[in-house]
């Protein structure tokens, strides 16, 4: 498999990230919340570069594929933790696609209270966007690929990959 992201990339990337997030939030209540479960890696590495204080939250969201590219309906599941009514709330996920995930969570958060919600992903795929979402952190624009690794999956298999790898299409078109 092609590696489209290296490690050192990443991790270079995340440290960039982290210093212009950091002065946004400090004197302000913040809850990362992060969409289970491609943003695991994203989110653990993040945070451990952000020096201020935060909650950690979790949300559930799928949206079932039958073919890898294809967006099915969006299913909210459990939350962890996410109590965002007077906090500032930064959204991590791991790829923005469609924006269909995105855009449902954003309302989602906002009902439930939080004072902002910002969003932040690891990957935008070019020319994919349906949703319009306005996106505050990225690590990385990609081609309109499928890709797998730190985090992104394929019939949840390859998340633990440490870097970011284009699929085969052989290997997921039926
Ligand atoms: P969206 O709702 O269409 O923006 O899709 C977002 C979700 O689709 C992500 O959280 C991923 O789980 C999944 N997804 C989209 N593109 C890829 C990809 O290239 N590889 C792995 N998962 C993807
Ligand atoms: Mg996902």
């Amino acid at each position: 498999m092609r590696v489209l992201i290296t490690t050192e990339q990443i991790q270079a990337r995340l440290t960039e990230l982290a210093q212009e997030i950091g002065p946004q939030y400090r004197d302000r209540p913040l809850t990362i919340v992060g969409v289970l479960t491609g943003s695991l890696m994203f989110l653990a590495d993040l945070v451990r570069r952000l020096d201020i204080p935060l909650r950690i939250a979790l949300i559930q969201a799928s949206s079932y594929r039958g073919k890898a590219t294809t967006p099915g309906a969006l299913h909210l599941g459990s939350e962890v933790l996410a109590d965002v009514r007077g906090r500032h709330v930064l959204l991590l996920d791991d790829i923005l696609d469609t924006g269909q995930t995105l855009h449902h969570l954003i309302k989602h958060l906002e009902e439930q209270g939080a004072l902002s919600v910002k969003v932040g992903v690891l990957l935008r795929k070019e020319g994919r966007q349906v949703h319009t979402v306005r996106v505050d952190y990225v690590g990385f624009s990609i081609p309109n690929e499928f890709v797998v690794g730190y985090g992104l999956d394929f019939n949840d298999e390859y998340r633990q990959l440490p870097y970011v790898v284009v699929l085969p299409a052989e290997m997921y078109a039926s």
